[in-house]
């Protein structure tokens, strides 16, 4: 089966053609063209202009991925498409041209929800997922059950995923999500937007002992997350402090603490979730899951915590919304609906 999935929730106007057989997915093509460098200068998104960009993206994007697919229209066999949750101009764009194309060519149509579709990064066979043990192929894919963290610029949430389709709630953050704590904080150093990257980088010679913070909800007892009391301790500590800012090494030791304690609250609540339901499967999506230190504190901590942990973290290119994972997650989930049936909906949950 080869679909073309489309993803436009937020900045990014992506399409991406996959062929899914036998239980197994190969990227044909993933093209991605964003207008973050737009938004750059004024520290954030500003939604009408994101749309604007996507109306004039949209039809060139889905071209190019099919030109790198080397297929045409008639080879396509279903579109699946991403309809909430995110901003309604930019996701109006993705919904409406993908419901024209698939009355005009006459295929099949398949909504997804743009948070699952995250986690299905981890199903795409990438070089990294396939392994040859006395050449025997090993696909490295999740297994279920599995607890699955979604860590993205919009959201940050945990659930008990039992199947395709099957999971359950288990909690999520009750104010910013991690990616919005990681950029709102790099703004507060000064740093370029989108600034989960930036900051991340300038952690790297940072030192996180510097700034002790506070991670929070550490005592909740639930699976929940919370950011926005650690965005306004950063602020009083550079409104506090002015002389961080004036230093590059303060500056970066600041941003290692940030990082690190965004990691440690994102991990104190993922091994308790998967000894509490007895899972030893872990699958991490979403743009955050693309930061180093996020990645290597897992591999440390499941494995450490977790009997006989099985970690899932996606490609980087895959973390950050793209059509593949759309894509995938309808392979998977394959429930065509009726076109004019589809609309978008910016408030869609898990
Ligand atoms: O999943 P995504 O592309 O968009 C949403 O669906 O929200 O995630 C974007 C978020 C942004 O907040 C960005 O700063 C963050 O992912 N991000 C990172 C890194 N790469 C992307 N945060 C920390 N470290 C990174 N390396
Ligand atoms: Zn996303």
């Amino acid at each position: 089966m080869i679909i073309l999935g489309i993803e436009s929730s937020c900045d990014e106007t992506a399409a991406a053609v996959i062929e899914g057989q036998n239980n197994r997915v190969k990227l044909l093509s993933n093209i991605v063209a964003s207008s973050a460098q737009i938004h750059a200068k004024y520290g954030g998104i500003i939604p009408e202009q994101a749309a604007r960009e996507q109306l004039k993206a949209i039809i060139p994007v889905i071209g190019e991925a099919l030109a790198q697919a080397h297929l045409t229209k008639d080879q396509i066999d279903t579109i699946a498409l991403t309809v909430g949750p995110g901003l309604i101009g930019s996701l109006l764009v993705g919904v409406e041209t993908a419901k024209v194309l698939a009355k005009v060519w006459g295929k099949p149509l398949i909504p997804v929800n743009h948070l699952i579709g995250h986690f299905y990064a981890n199903w795409v066979e990438t070089e990294s997922r396939i392994k040859l043990n006395s050449n025997r192929l090993i696909l490295n894919i999740p297994i279920f059950p599995f607890i699955g963290l979604l860590v993205s610029g919009g959201h940050t949430d945990l659930i008990l995923m039992k199947d395709h389709g099957k999971y359950d709630y288990l909690g999520g953050t009750r104010d910013d999500a991690a990616g919005e704590c990681f950029d709102k904080c790099a703004r507060l150093l000064g740093l370029p937007y989108p600034g989960g990257p930036y900051l991340s980088k300038l952690a790297e010679k940072g030192n996180r002992e510097k700034f002790p913070l506070t991670i929070p909800m550490l005592e909740s007892g639930d699976f929940d997350f919370s950011f926005s009391g650690l965005k306004t301790a950063v602020l009083n500590l550079v409104q506090n402090h002015p002389e961080i800012l004036l230093q590059e090494q303060l500056k970066a030791d600041l941003a290692a603490s940030v990082e690190w304690t965004i990691v440690q609250s994102l991990i104190k609540k993922i091994i308790p979730a998967a000894n509490k339901f007895g899972v030893n499967q872990i699958v991490v999506s979403g743009g955050v899951a693309a930061n180093n230190t996020l990645r290597e504190e897992l591999e440390k901590n499941c494995k450490l915590k977790i009997k006989n942990c099985q970690l899932y973290v996606p490609p980087l290119n895959l973390c950050t919304d793209n059509g593949a994972v759309i894509a995938t997650c309808a392979y998977f989930n394959h429930h065509p609906q009726d076109p004019l049936a589809i609309q978008a909906n910016p408030g869609l949950s898990l």
